[in-house]
């Protein structure tokens, strides 16, 4: 059994696509070990908790540098025997030491077609710049911003009508449906890495 740690520092709503998908049996083989947080407030922690998943908050407060920080939380993840790290909504940059530290074992989701728009604002990007086209991209973590290498996208049409709003909650739509089968992909070892091109064996 894979254990996988999510972390979030908001809503939540991509751990709980995640945790619905492992219930529904649609990732096999793997767990949400624990939920971790650098918000007291974050509503994600409320949704590991009903559903009885161990949740751990580091406040960056807490911690001289982004360095400490970031040792404490691969020390924990090591003490839990974590095998995968499941970005969803965390608003930190990794320091190099975490990504050494799970290497091709860490995964982000973003709001846009990546390299396009990376940064914490994609959505309100894209919609700005023009683009006729967006989506969602899942990716493994590098020490850049947003920059590695690309598991899965999915695209959506940008229409006249639309504002951050709805272009947001229709690319959230597809995000909930593609992160678990991009984690489920991993978990089946169905994701071979060349260079930067993650080659899927979906059979
Ligand atoms: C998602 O839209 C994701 O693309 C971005 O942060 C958002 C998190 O939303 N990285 P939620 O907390 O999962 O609802």
């Amino acid at each position: 059994m894979k254990k996988i740690a999510v972390f979030a520092s908001g809503n939540g709503s991509n751990l709980q696509a995640i945790i619905d998908a492992v219930k529904q049996g649609k990732i096999k083989g793997a767990e949400v070990k624990v939920m971790v947080s650098d918000k007291k407030d974050a509503y994600a922690l409320k949704r590991a908790q009903n559903n009885n998943i161990e949740t751990k908050i580091f406040l960056p407060a807490d911690f001289s540098s982004r360095e400490d920080y970031d040792r404490a939380v691969v020390a924990y993840l090591r003490a839990m025997q974590i095998d995968l790290v499941v970005l969803a909504g965390f608003m930190r940059l990794l320091t190099p030491y975490f990504v050494a530290a799970f290497p091709n074992r860490i995964m982000n989701i973003h709001p846009s077609l990546l390299p396009a728009f990376p940064g914490a604002h994609g959505v309100a990007d894209a919609l700005a710049y023009g683009v006729k086209v967006t989506g969602c991209t899942v990716h493994f973590v590098d020490e850049g911003m947003d920059t590695g290498p690309i598991i899965l996208q999915e695209s959506l049409p940008v229409y006249n009508h639309d504002t951050e709003e709805s272009l947001r909650q229709r690319i959230q739509k597809l995000e909930h449906r593609l992160y678990p089968h991009a984690i489920a992909l991993w978990v089946q070892g169905k994701i071979k890495l060349e260079g930067r091109r993650c080659l899927i064996d979906d059979k």
